[in-house]
């Protein structure tokens, strides 16, 4: 099982050094925390009232936000990656550079099953995903970590350009 590394962002020498591991920017990891933080306060969750934010950057620069939406029928809630890849997959993005997601809660919370499924249908395996607790303290791990041994689309067929293309 990977080891969970907590770092608090304000680190500025482990940030630089996890950007330079990941290929991001400190720019973009830092875009990505305040989004993700700022995600978090547009939750509809009062079921739960655990606030979830998201938010997926893609290869041609682009932010695209979530959060998690609930409902009166518990297991019809849709998690905040989930609405975040809605969002950008409808709007036409594909090809994405990382996945950032922000709770109240440390350790940091990684996205559940069915969410790590969904970002590997739109993500490459080495894609960073970065979590984030309440205090901005942030463990990385790249998603073939987060699901091993993953089912994709190539098992079924899906041309690959079907993931890469990008119209953003
Ligand atoms: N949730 C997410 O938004 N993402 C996850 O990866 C885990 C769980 C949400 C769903 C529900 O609204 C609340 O957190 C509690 O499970």
């Amino acid at each position: 099982m990977p080891k969970q590394v907590i770092t608090p962002s304000s680190d500025s020498s482990a940030v630089s050094n996890s950007c330079a591991e990941y290929g991001l920017t400190t720019e973009e990891f830092h875009a990505l925390r305040e989004k993700a933080t700022q995600a978090k306060s547009t939750a509809y969750c009062p079921y739960s009232n655990f606030h979830v934010g998201a938010v997926l950057l893609t290869q041609s620069g682009a932010y695209i936000s979530g959060a998690n939406v609930e409902n009166a029928s518990y297991p019809v809630a849709t998690c905040a990656e989930r609405v975040a890849f809605g969002k950008a997959i409808t709007e036409g993005h594909r090809g994405f550079k990382a996945v950032a997601v922000a709770t109240d809660i440390s350790p940091p919370a990684s996205p559940c099953g069915m969410c790590r499924q969904c970002i590997r249908e739109f993500c490459d395996l080495s894609t960073p995903i970065i979590m984030f607790d309440g205090e901005q303290k942030y463990s990385i791990m790249r998603l073939e970590q987060l699901l091993p041994l993953s089912f994709g689309p190539e098992a079924l067929g899906v041309p690959s350009q079907l993931q890469s293309s990008s119209s953003s």
